[in-house]
């Protein structure tokens, strides 16, 4: 029966059940409770570690906090240390800030050692960091104290690289995702089964030797159908899902849930673009990436041929005011599909039982 599987996540996730639901690591969206609820539930709840690395860090002493938090709501007490009690969660990083170089072993690494995340989850490194070798010596580390190696990818190339590098899991983003993602991508539906193969053909090459890599797929995936059209594109394939943004756990705000419940036809009603970092003034990501975000005001009058200095200042007069009518709100295209509010845990067992019940459609249909 399809609802006895095991896969190979959740031969790394003991915790979760098959297909396993992963929520995100949204960074200003998820939290410890969100995540902790999408673990409970038998998916897997991955907490937003940020991408600033420096010692005095805001976002590493939240993410300190954030861990403690989960491992409390979830009451997996450590007994000896907490190293003997690692917790169903995960710790996604954003690597594109010069900070991961300089910083990475010495704030994130002993922050990891002391909280044991499940999984650590890597996202967006610059290139320089990959050539140089530096992700590869951060994933060997993260390995070595025995963390399942999560790295999201949104081309061939960089998830050959991320296999060669050492990583457990590669999250095989689409182009239909919400936030940032590779400006160079595809859709999920060529990408997966691509990634599939070259792990396939290039095993020796790769270096894999008795190494499985899994692949998860990202981008677009809302409900039980497009997790079962996921599993179909390769025989390890679980996946993302981005309902999680308007979960009753999430950190949205209520305008940002509205405009998202609201909102239909997520092609034309989301961009792709690198523009709005450059309105709302978040430099971190070089130009391998960009983001898509509901095309709103900011990004009309880009469109329409406003320049650049002058989006900005009205962006921060507005952000100044309280007036949120020129954020940007990042979302995939699968936003057309998200239509209500729900707790995060009902999200997951909806969505992994709607597409068991609809892969066995498709069995007892041939
Ligand atoms: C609001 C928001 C914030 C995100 N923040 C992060 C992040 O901090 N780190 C990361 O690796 N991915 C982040 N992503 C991208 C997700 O990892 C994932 O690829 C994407 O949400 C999947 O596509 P979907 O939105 O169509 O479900 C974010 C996505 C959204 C919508």
């Amino acid at each position: 029966m399809v609802h006895q599987t095991r896969s190979k996540l959740t031969a790394l996730f003991p915790h979760a059940q098959h297909p396993v639901i992963i929520s995100a690591p949204m960074l200003g969206t998820a939290n410890s409770t969100l995540a902790a609820e999408v673990s409970k539930a038998g998916g897997l709840g991955i907490i937003p570690a940020g991408f600033d690395f420096t010692p005095s860090s805001t976002h590493l002493t939240t993410l300190d906090s954030e861990l403690s938090a989960a491992r409390t709501k979830l009451n997996i007490l450590p007994t000896v240390s907490k190293y003997d009690d690692p917790l169903p969660v995960g710790a996604g990083f954003i690597l594109s800030h010069p900070s991961f170089l300089t910083h990475f072993l010495t704030t994130a690494l002993p922050l990891l050692r002391a909280n044991r995340p499940a999984a650590v989850w890597l996202f967006a490194p610059r290139a320089d960091d990959v050539a140089s070798g530096a992700v590869r010596t951060a994933i060997a580390a993260l390995k070595a104290e025995g963390f399942v190696v999560m790295f999201q990818v949104g081309t061939v190339a960089a998830a050959r690289q991320a296999a060669r590098d050492g990583v457990d899991v590669l999250v095989c983003q689409g182009v239909d995702a919400g936030g940032h993602q590779f400006a160079g991508g595809a859709g999920v539906v060529s990408l997966v089964p691509e990634v599939v193969d070259m792990l396939a053909q290039e095993r020796e090459e790769l270096g894999l030797g008795e190494r499985e890599v899994v692949v998860v797929a990202a981008g677009g995936i809302v409900d039980g159908r497009g997790v079962a059209a996921a599993l179909a594109l390769g025989k390890f394939s679980c996946v993302c899902v981005v309902q999680f943004t308007v979960a009753e756990e999430a950190w949205t705000p209520e305008f940002r849930r509205n405009l998202i419940l609201e909102t239909r036809d997520g092609g034309p009603a989301t961009v792709k673009t690198p523009v709005l970092d450059d309105i709302q003034g978040t430099p971190i990501w070089s130009g391998i990436y960009d983001g898509r975000a509901l095309a709103g005001k900011s990004w009309q009058d880009h469109a329409a041929g406003m320049p650049l200095e002058e989006n900005r200042r009205l962006f921060k007069e507005a952000d100044k005011a309280g007036d949120t009518s020129r954020k940007i709100t990042w979302v995939g295209t699968g936003v057309g599909l998200v239509k209500r509010i729900q707790p995060a845990a009902d999200i997951v067992r909806e969505v992994r039982g709607d597409a068991l019940r609809r892969i066995r459609g498709l069995q007892s249909a041939s």
